[in-house]
């Protein structure tokens, strides 16, 4: 509770107490803060990732006039820095320190299994507007836990699903030895072998490290058909310039669109035509991504990204719980109802959630024109993660 709740609460008492309940309290319903921790990366090869995302949510509460459900909001932002052992202690300083109503975030995998973990201890409404750990809505789901991303099973899924429909027969994967790279490509095997595509070889490198040489050269030699990665940020962009640049180019790359999102602009003049598959396209045309993408142009000079997006749609998310309980956030059971029944009307086309709190949405393939990820294909159509270990929601 915040303080202006236990004295809204005091002072109700009070009206109650005088036989003034029936009074409306106009400037007290007005004064209503509603505090929202913001735990993002904000330094590190995420930082971008981190920024678009707090874009993509303060963009919707500025076209709510600055309210959700009626309640004036305040921010308490956390930089996270991508590092899962500094975590708990974040997410406790937000909870328990700065007694925040609901935590938005986070980025990584790592950091995000461990905000759940907290969440899940102290009931906190926690919503994940990127990391994609399948445990999350798996088994660690749960009634005060949402996500308005992905789990990082179904772009890696998807993936896999148009390389096989392309009768690639053999690949090799690369990526960040964590919970993001190893799902993506565990996804990406099962849609892949199951169509009949082989593994050549799985290889990794630890999180964040960008030393990508030795590891272009072993492909050279291992000649595989195509290579599938999951790569975001900064070590995207500079995987992509290696890629190319170590004469790759006759061996098809893919990837689960991170790769290329909210980079077009530093891999564009080495990378025209890559494809990948993912939840959003920047070419989507439909009257919310159009109206979306003119907005965040006008506010921040800059495109958005499947982030940007991410956490717009956190935000819709908590605007239709809190709606339903017209801001009282201590109607828990009944906003989290509300929450779950929402169709958010998201620039990457309207999407629900499974039982689990995860996007049921399609995986758009898309390919690198420009600087734009244009949508040119769907893999698959409204794709639910499996939710593998799922009891509590
Ligand atoms: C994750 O750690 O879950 C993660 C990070 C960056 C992405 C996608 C997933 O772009």
């Amino acid at each position: 509770m915040t303080i202006d709740r236990n004295r809204r609460a005091a002072v109700g008492a009070i009206a109650g107490a005088a036989g003034l309940s029936a009074l409306p309290l106009p400037a007290l319903a007005q004064g209503r803060k509603l505090k929202i921790g913001l735990m993002l990366p904000y330094t590190g090869t995420f930082a971008q990732l981190g920024e678009a995302i707090t874009n993509g949510f303060k963009l919707y509460v500025a076209e709510s006039g600055g309210k959700l459900g009626g309640d004036d909001v305040e921010y308490v932002t956390v930089d996270d820095e991508s590092a899962p052992p500094k975590a708990v202690e974040n997410m406790n300083r937000l909870v328990r320190r700065d007694n925040v109503d609901v935590v938005v975030g986070t980025v990584h995998s790592g950091v995000a299994l461990a905000m759940a973990n907290v969440a899940r201890q102290t009931n906190t409404t926690l919503i994940i507007p990127n990391a994609g750990a399948d445990d999350i809505t798996g088994s660690l789901c749960a009634p005060n836990i949402f996500r308005t991303s992905f789990s990082n099973w179904q772009p890696g899924y998807g993936t896999g699903k148009m390389m096989a429909d392309r009768k690639i027969k053999s690949a090799v994967t690369l990526t960040w030895k964590y919970a993001a790279g190893e799902e993506s490509v565990n996804g990406f095997k099962e849609a892949f072998t199951a169509g009949g595509g082989k593994i050549v070889k799985e290889m990794f490198l630890p999180f964040p490290n960008v030393e990508f040489q030795p590891f272009l050269t072993e492909i050279a030699a291992l000649k595989p058909e195509a290579v599938f990665v999951f790569f975001a940020g900064a070590g995207a962009a500079k995987f992509v310039k290696d890629y190319y640049a170590a004469g790759l180019k006759s061996i098809p790359l893919y990837g689960s669109g991170f790769l290329t999102d909210g980079i077009g602009e530093a891999i564009q003049d080495v990378a025209q035509g890559l494809t990948t598959v993912l939840h959003y396209g920047d070419g989507i045309n439909n009257p919310k991504n159009n109206a979306f993408r003119t907005a965040y142009a006008l506010k921040y000079k800059m495109q958005p990204d499947v982030y940007a997006v991410q956490g717009y749609d956190a935000a819709q998310l908590l605007a239709a719980g809190l709606r339903a309980v017209k801001g009282d956030f201590s109607k828990k059971a009944e906003m989290y109802k509300a929450m779950e029944i929402a169709k958010i009307d998201s620039p990457r086309g309207p999407f629900t959630l499974s039982k689990a709190h995860n996007p049921v949405q399609d995986m758009y393939i898309r390919q690198l024109k420009g600087r734009d990820n244009v949508v040119v294909g769907i893999a698959v159509k409204a794709l639910a993660d499996p939710a593998k270990g799922c009891k509590a929601a």
